[in-house]
């Protein structure tokens, strides 16, 4: 070889070297095995040890652009860094569970932690003396990379904690990513936003780390031990008050119903959120029984992640139609091609809100990657912009209601101090007609009503024959027009009938729950009908202005009342209720009025032992009692737990209210 074919042929090497950095450590996808990858690497090498007048910037030896991770110093994690079985259904839940009862040999209360499982990269943090002194990757489970100086670029990560109550010696383990908008900035760069936490946090020099806008939040612990924190939830409020970002999705549920229902809602509301989540973590949340069940070989027997089902594939958007929802939501939905799903013709999918359509740029005649999970109505996920025509327009969302022309707000979040991604009709009574047929839709549903002649088809076509207008119209209607219309027999009318007949009955909290109030589901229907017992104390409360009252009620905040106030300023809503109250016999709540508690009002300051609030509240309630939570002249006593909140025993005491300790209070019920 002659010096000009030595050359070429390093040449040839640097650029294959460097082209499978790039897919490696930026698209964390590598097309070579690591053998192969280290050969080239070698051959580099060789040559330029044989060939003094090789050397070239792009040398593996100067080790510049995309560091291996091969370069990493490692170092053996003190607790292993283990990974989550996986649950797809109930089935698989209801298994998880099984095997602990079976492992602990009896059935036991579990309470979960559930948090979302955001798709990054996990990572451990040391901390010694309050100093974050080692951060590493996850590696393979048992040991990880070096990556001290990578971390300490991400802003989440706190670097020196003073508080008296951290650890002295604590592994805190969590997961960097990075959010959905900072990705799409860099979506030319990368296959996803996993591989671009995983690109970054692996980068050689710290200050390539830096531009990218990692985030981490705080799930987990390694080497740490504690005699004060007993729960998966309290060590969470632990790391949140020493500095960490913990999830702000995190919550507590009991049982696999709860988990169940928890999943389904928040696998649609997902795509509202600012990073991407590919399932939900369950963990039991008590730390002793976590300790008892320990670990299998690759994973704990104490956590589940219950992973989001999702089959994909591409198809060209026809057209966008604004849907709107009764609560007057308008949502985009794309007219697809159809296109075969995993099995499942699928024609639309939703484009969730106006901010999502703009974030994304999605534009009527794109050709678009559409996702299919479950049961959940499939959604656009991304543009293929190199199939995007020349001539193609932005979508520009519409101001006005598409169903009655009024205006459309996005509103104001006092809380998170942002506008809603949602757009709405500002129309909330019956004259907006999409609204008002969504409504009484609402209105026979499963949990309200429950009129299981009368299905969502069935109102549509209803409200096209100008059958019905308003809810009260369904017990109106005029059957022997019925019997006449095409596909309705004599039996199909007389099951109609059977079944109106039979909804007329009805507790007060599916009432309440029927009216389609925003903010107002199953759970606060049930508590306002708690408080109120009776649907004439409703109707008195909302009449002599006193909904703020419902503010007593534990549960109900700010967001409810002001749903509630606004439903209530509509004249026609309350007309409805009206109306309603005298067609339908709305039975009062059945009170419980032989217990020993009766006309007692409680309320609790503080914690309490060897029992939840929960557990406290459905005790005093069997025994015909009740809670409220403030401190008023209609409370008669106050049980202090543990730390009371001192403002409220002193309220109680000026009150002159009796004040009971935890034994005292359990005492009066024997
Ligand atoms: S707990 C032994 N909690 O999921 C417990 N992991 O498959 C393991 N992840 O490697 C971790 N969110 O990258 C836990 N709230 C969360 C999580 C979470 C995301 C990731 C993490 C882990 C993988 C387990």
């Amino acid at each position: 070889m002659n010096q000009k074919e030595i050359k070429d042929l390093y040449k040839q090497k640097i650029n294959k070297l460097k082209k499978n950095n790039k897919l490696y450590f930026q698209k964390s996808s590598p097309i070579i095995s690591d053998s192969e990858y280290d050969k080239i690497k070698r051959d580099i090498l060789e040559l330029e040890h044989k060939y003094s007048f090789l050397k070239n910037k792009n040398s593996p030896s100067n080790s510049l652009g995309y560091a291996p991770s091969k370069n990493f110093v490692k170092s053996k994690h003190r607790v292993k860094m283990l990974s989550l079985s996986n649950a797809f259904n109930i089935k698989d839940l209801e298994n998880f569970e099984k095997k602990i009862f079976n492992f602990l040999n009896k059935r036991v209360n579990i309470e979960y932690s559930v948090e979302p499982k955001i798709d990054g990269i996990s990572a451990s943090l040391t901390y010694k003396n309050g100093l974050f002194v080692m951060g590493t990757s996850r590696g393979d489970g048992i040991t990880g990379e070096v990556i001290t100086e990578n971390l300490k670029t991400i802003n989440d990560i706190p670097k020196k904690i003073t508080n008296k109550d951290f650890p002295k010696d604590i592994d805190i383990r969590g997961e960097v990513f990075i959010e959905k908008d900072d990705f799409n900035k860099l979506k030319n760069d990368f296959a996803n936003a996993r591989n671009a936490a995983s690109g970054s946090l692996r980068q050689k020099n710290p200050s390539e780390t830096k531009k990218i806008p990692l985030k981490f939040v705080a799930y987990t612990y390694g080497q740490f031990e504690s005699d004060i924190i007993k729960k998966q939830s309290d060590f969470l409020s632990s790391l949140k008050k020493w500095g960490f970002k913990v999830n702000e999705q995190n919550k507590v549920l009991k049982t696999i119903k709860e988990l169940e229902s928890f999943h389904k809602k928040f696998e649609n509301d997902r795509f509202d959120l600012k990073y991407d989540v590919d399932g939900l973590v369950y963990k039991i949340n008590s730390l002793d029984l976590q300790n008892r069940l320990g670990f299998t070989s690759n994973s704990p027997r104490w956590a589940i992640a219950h992973k989001f089902s999702a089959e994909s594939a591409f198809s060209l958007i026809t057209d966008i139609n604004i849907q709107v929802g009764r609560t007057g939501a308008l949502t985009p939905v794309a007219r697809i091609k159809p296109v075969n799903i995993g099995g499942v013709v699928v024609s639309n999918a939703t484009l969730h809100n106006e901010d999502e359509i703009n974030r994304k740029d999605i534009r009527i005649g794109d050709t678009v990657k559409v996702e299919r999970a479950g049961d959940v109505i499939p959604h656009v996920i991304l543009v293929d912009f190199k199939k995007r025509e020349k001539k193609s327009k932005k979508f520009i969302f519409p101001n006005n209601c598409p169903s009655c022309g009024s205006e459309t707000i996005k509103e104001f979040n006092k809380l998170t101090k942002k506008y809603d991604a949602v757009r709405r009709c500002t129309n909330d009574g019956y004259d907006c007609e999409k609204i008002a047929i969504e409504k009484i839709k609402h209105f026979i549903s499963k949990e309200a009503l429950n009129i299981d002649g009368l299905g969502k088809k069935v109102v549509e076509k209803f409200w096209d024959l100008q059958l019905i207008r308003f809810p009260q119209d369904i017990f109106n209607l005029d059957y022997t027009q019925i019997s006449k219309l095409e596909g309705w027999g004599d039996l199909s009318v007389s099951n109609l009938k059977f079944s109106i007949n039979q909804s007329k009955k009805v507790s007060l909290d599916r009432f309440l729950y029927s009216l389609g109030i925003r903010h107002i589901g199953v759970e606060n229907a049930k508590l306002l009908a708690e408080y109120t017992k009776s649907i004439s104390n409703f109707l008195n409360f909302i009449k002599n202005k006193k909904i703020i009252e419902f503010l007593n009620i534990d549960g109900i905040g700010e967001t409810q009342i002001n749903s509630l106030k606004k439903f209530f300023e509509n004249k026609s809503n309350y007309k409805i209720i009206e109306k309603l109250s005298s067609l339908l016999d709305i039975s009062d709540l059945k009170l419980n009025k032989d217990g020993k508690l009766l006309n007692s009002t409680f309320m609790f300051t503080g914690k309490l032992s060897n029992m939840s609030r929960a557990e406290a509240k459905s005790l005093i309630e069997e025994n015909s009692g009740s809670v409220v939570s403030s401190v008023n002249k209609k409370l008669k006593y106050l049980i202090i737990g543990e730390k009371p909140t001192n403002r409220k025993v002193q309220q109680a005491k000026e009150l002159g209210i009796k004040i009971l300790s935890q034994k005292e209070w359990l005492n009066l019920l024997d």
